[in-house]
């Protein structure tokens, strides 16, 4: 009876070490890839497959197979760090794409506004610098104002935590504009703080 409940108690501690052992990697691979919701945080191999293998568009739908696969569209593009790893913002100033600003008039031209807003960012990060150009190349004011920033300087209560959630800058951030990962945190966080400066005074 004694060497029985040995036997069952030592089965049942080798299940709680698999158990733990089981949540603990499952654990692991989550942390090793903690957006997989997110489409362009995919590792690189998964990036840009064509549409009929992107999850994205119905491989059984007659178009799908009509559109130009990304990795043949994106060959002569200037290349980035992260996302679909290209460059829009270089390309479009190299001139290597020229997107419609309007749907239906070809010759509709974007109305850029050239000014910055700075950020600052409590602790050692970096101050974000907001660049209304880069946006405005492409964006219409309406994208953003009133419905994600109410257009006035510091009116915004702006975190990493809510950009990741999709929100503020997330809402673009993460899904059709460069993602937020570690090889991309000094495009926004660009200006080193401006305390280095007061304290030359
Ligand atoms: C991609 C998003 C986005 C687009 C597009 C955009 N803005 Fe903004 N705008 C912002 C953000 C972010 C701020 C800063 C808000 C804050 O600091 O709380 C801002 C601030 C402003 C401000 C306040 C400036 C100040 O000093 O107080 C004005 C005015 C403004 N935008 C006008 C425009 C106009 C006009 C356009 C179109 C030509 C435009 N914005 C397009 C995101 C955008
Ligand atoms: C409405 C969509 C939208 C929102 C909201 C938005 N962005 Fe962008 N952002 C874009 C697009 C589109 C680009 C150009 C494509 C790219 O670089 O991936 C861009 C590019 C940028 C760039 C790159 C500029 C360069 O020179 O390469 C910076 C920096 C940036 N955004 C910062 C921000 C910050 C900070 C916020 C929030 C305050 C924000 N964006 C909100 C769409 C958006
Ligand atoms: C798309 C632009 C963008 C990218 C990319 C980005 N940040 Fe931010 N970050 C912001 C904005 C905007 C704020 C809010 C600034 C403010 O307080 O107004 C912020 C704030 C922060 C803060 C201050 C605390 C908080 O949560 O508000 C920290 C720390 C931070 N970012 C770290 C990072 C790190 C680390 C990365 C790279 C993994 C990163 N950020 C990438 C835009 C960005």
């Amino acid at each position: 009876m004694k060497s029985l409940h040995r036997k069952y108690s030592g089965h049942k501690l080798s299940v709680v070490i698999l158990a733990t052992i089981l949540i603990l990697s499952m654990q692991m691979s989550y942390a090793g890839d903690p957006n997989t919701f997110n489409r362009l945080l995919k590792k690189k191999a998964e990036i840009n497959l064509p549409q009929s293998r992107d999850g994205i568009h119905d491989p059984e739908a007659e178009g799908t197979n009509a559109l130009q696969p990304p990795k043949e569209a994106f060959a002569n593009l200037v290349k980035s760090k992260a996302g679909n790893y290209v460059d829009w913002v270089k390309s479009l100033r190299e001139g290597k794409i020229h997107p419609r600003y309007d749907r239906l008039d070809p010759k509709a031209k974007p109305i850029i506004m050239d000014l910055n807003i700075v950020r600052e960012v409590k602790g050692s990060m970096p101050d974000v610098v907001y660049p209304h150009a880069q946006h405005t190349e492409w964006l219409d004011c309406s994208n953003c104002h009133p419905a994600i920033f109410i257009p006035q300087k510091g009116a915004n209560q702006i975190s990493m935590a809510s950009i990741l959630l999709g929100q503020k800058c997330g809402v673009c951030h993460g899904k059709v504009a460069f993602p937020i990962t570690a090889k991309t945190c000094r495009i926004c966080h660009s200006k080193p703080k401006s305390r280095k400066v007061k304290n030359k005074k």
